[in-house]
């Protein structure tokens, strides 16, 4: 090798591990080096590339470097949650959201929806306090973000002071790059979200300014006190404020404008200088957004409606099936990789057997897979005449691939067979064990920093994770050997795991994955049980039995999820190893959301229609008053609620007999001063 070779190596090799130090920090945020030692390495290529210019054809170090990677910012609680946005992906969805938005009202006539362009950026928070900028903060969890202030403050477009405005005052909006300004930056990322994403999260906010983030205003967090009274006001007045408002938004009524509204934005998003994945709806009138409320996840007053999705056509050369973590057996095709809207896709999911079925797929054949948003591609229909004559019907495996036989169950509610099949061996399954302990480990559950899905793959296959508690005994030591992984992000992995065994009691049961029991149903089993000690007690046959009758006086626990938690605790595997995972943690107490509400420590359940609330609203108000709903009249029921409209004569009957206090609509409305 000439001297000139050798320090072409040299050049190349260290290139090489830079783009995988950026990788590491900023496809999965976790550093894997010190900032000295990276600082070290950036400064070797320097001094290589000016003694040598003509390493700059190799690789011109302009493009990498300048990305530093960042100490973790401070993370501080959101005084009013970050939410997320369910989706709608055509009409249908529309049409249902805006049922769900009356029927939740009781209203029947028109609602005025505001419409604006769904940004596809980074959502942030400013918080302004007496009219000056105090901090801002990234979304973070939806619940805790982080504080990058310093990075926000280099946005031009965000305002530092605000004229005659409320004394607290959250403003919150989607920091993005225009496009033209992402064709500078093409070779450090994927797509214009993730760089608006890398340089908000860098740690010098010197490096942030040389990129000319923008920013869109669509809705405020906490306000000490309300001046508005509509969507539409929210953001004349932001717009008056000097905040960038979109100019494409607008208030709309009928389901009929909302598509001609969808077509007309889709039709030129492409000469838009920002990407738009959809629309948000959301209800007008902020009095109505106020009733309305939310899930755990999502407000029940807008939707995002996302603009169709793209299509693209290929082969299926294989088809496999996975094990998901509650046994769920799902077909996939591996198809020839094709590029569809801008993403490689060599996967496309197909469901379950009876799709396989109803549209004839089979091997060999040519189809159509569409990609919409985040969801995985699948499977959309075949080109039966472009079929080859030998082409063979595909059949269904019967057996999971841990080898035994999987079923479909009947719903105990609809009492239709399933279209899924499932492997029902829980944690003695493999497939579905390595599955759950992904779950596990995910964003609502214990929320592991470091340990997402790909790290749990390697584990287990390392043997090192083969059950939930695996996760809180792992051997550093042994991790520290394994490629990819310093001192760092060994440091940063440990931490995480030690907060993450500090656990509330609901988090706790939805992150064990029983089936049928999501956030909603923990939350709500959480509340019922309130301790771990309590919750121990499902270990016990005899205690589990007695316990699974009460459950069902639980409203929104019945058969489907009473069988779920007794086939979960029956499995001996299951047992064992949630009782090993909870020697482990520390797990708190439920805590009740409301104590000092009007209703709280009360057990109320709801019979006939109201007049002037839905059902669901009453039951939402009663809950953000400290109460607990039931589902049946029992002796443990304090107030039975009666609307005017049609109630259960049998279930005021037995109320009376039991001595619960009845309650009229009127009194009901009373109580809570409507
Ligand atoms: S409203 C509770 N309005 O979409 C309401 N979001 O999945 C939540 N987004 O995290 C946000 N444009 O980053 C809202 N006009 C708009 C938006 C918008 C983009 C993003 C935002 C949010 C995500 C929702």
């Amino acid at each position: 090798m000439t001297e000139k070779e050798k320090i072409k190596e040299e050049y190349r090799e260290k290139v090489q591990k830079l783009l995988k130090y950026n990788r590491s920090y900023f496809e999965r945020d976790n550093p894997i080096i010190s900032d000295s030692e990276y600082d070290k390495l950036k400064q070797e290529l320097l001094n290589l590339s000016k003694k040598h210019p003509y390493l700059k054809k190799i690789q011109d170090l302009g493009n990498i470097i300048g990305s530093k990677p960042s100490v973790k910012f401070k993370k501080v609680k959101h005084s009013k949650p970050m939410l997320s946005l369910a989706n709608a992906f055509d009409k249908e969805g529309m049409i249902d959201f805006e049922k769900k938005v009356k029927n939740f009202l009781n209203i029947s006539s028109q609602i005025e929806l505001s419409s604006e362009p769904k940004i596809d950026g980074i959502s942030a928070s400013l918080r302004y306090e007496n009219g000056k900028l105090v901090y801002g903060l990234s979304r973070g969890d939806g619940t805790f973000g982080e504080n990058i202030t310093e990075n926000l403050t280099t946005i031009k477009e965000i305002p530092k002071t605000l004229p005659n405005c409320p004394n607290i005052i959250e403003v919150r909006g989607e920091v993005y790059i225009g496009k033209k300004d992402f064709e500078n930056l093409k070779d450090k990322f994927a797509n214009p979200r993730n760089a608006a994403g890398g340089s908000l999260r860098q740690k010098d906010s010197k490096e942030t300014k040389k990129i000319p983030l923008k920013f869109f205003a669509y809705g405020i967090g906490e306000i000490s006190s309300s001046i508005f009274k509509n969507q539409s006001d929210l953001l004349k007045k932001l717009k008056n404020w000097n905040f960038p408002i979109n100019q494409h938004c607008k208030v709309i009524t009928s389901i009929d404008a909302i598509e001609k509204n969808h077509k007309e934005l889709e039709e030129i998003r492409s000469s838009l200088d920002y990407d738009v994945d959809g629309i948000v709806y959301k209800v007008n009138d902020l009095n109505f957004q106020d009733r309305l409320g939310s899930t755990s996840n999502s407000p029940r007053w807008a939707i995002a409606y996302k603009f169709s999705s793209v299509k693209a056509y290929s082969k299926i050369t294989k088809i496999v099936i996975q094990v998901g973590r509650t046994g769920a057996i799902t077909p996939v095709a591996k198809i020839d990789p094709v590029t569809v809207g801008g993403v490689v896709v060599s996967n496309a999911t197909l469901h379950n057997e009876d799709e396989i079925n109803r549209k004839d797929i089979r091997v060999g054949d040519t189809v159509t897979i569409q990609r919409a948003g985040d969801v995985i591609p699948q499977v959309l229909s075949v080109d039966k005449s472009k079929r080859s004559e030998n082409s063979k019907k595909f059949i269904f495996p019967n057996k999971c691939l841990c080898g035994y036989p999987t079923k479909k169950e009947i719903s105990l509610t609809t009492k239709k067979t399933d279209a899924v099949r499932r492997c029902i061996r829980g944690y003695e399954c493999d497939f579905t064990a390595r599955e759950k302990l992904k779950h596990i480990v995910s964003k609502d559950a214990f929320d592991i920093e470091g340990l997402g899905k790909k790290v749990i793959d390697n584990f287990w296959k390392l043997k090192f994770i083969k059950e939930p508690s695996d996760i809180f005994r792992l051997n550093y030591e042994k991790i520290e050997e394994l490629e990819g992984w310093g001192k760092l992000s060994i440091k940063n992995l440990k931490k995480a795991i030690k907060e993450s065994s500090n656990i509330s009691l609901d988090k706790f049961i939805y992150s064990i994955g029983i089936r049928h029991i999501g956030q909603e149903n923990a939350k709500i089993l959480g509340a019922f049980f309130k301790t771990d000690k309590k919750f121990s007690e499902l270990f016990n046959i005899k205690k589990r039995k007695d316990i699974l009758k009460n459950l069902y006086d639980l409203d929104g626990i019945g058969d489907t999820q009473v069988k779920s938690i007794e086939d979960f605790f029956s499995n001996q595997k299951n047992s064992n190893f949630i009782q090993s995972l909870m020697s482990v943690l520390n797990i708190d107490d439920f805590r009740k959301i409301n104590k000092k509400g009007k209703l709280s420590n009360k057990n109320i359940m709801f019979t006939g229609g109201f007049e002037k609330m839905s059902r669901s609203e009453a039951k939402a108000l009663a809950e953000e008053n400290g109460a607990k709903i039931l589902g049946s009249v029992s002796k443990k029921l304090d107030y039975l609620v009666i609307g005017n409209s049609k109630p259960t004569k049998k279930k005021i009957e037995k109320a009376k007999d039991l001595k619960v206090d009845l309650m009229t609509e009127d009194k009901w409305y009373d109580l809570l001063n409507r």
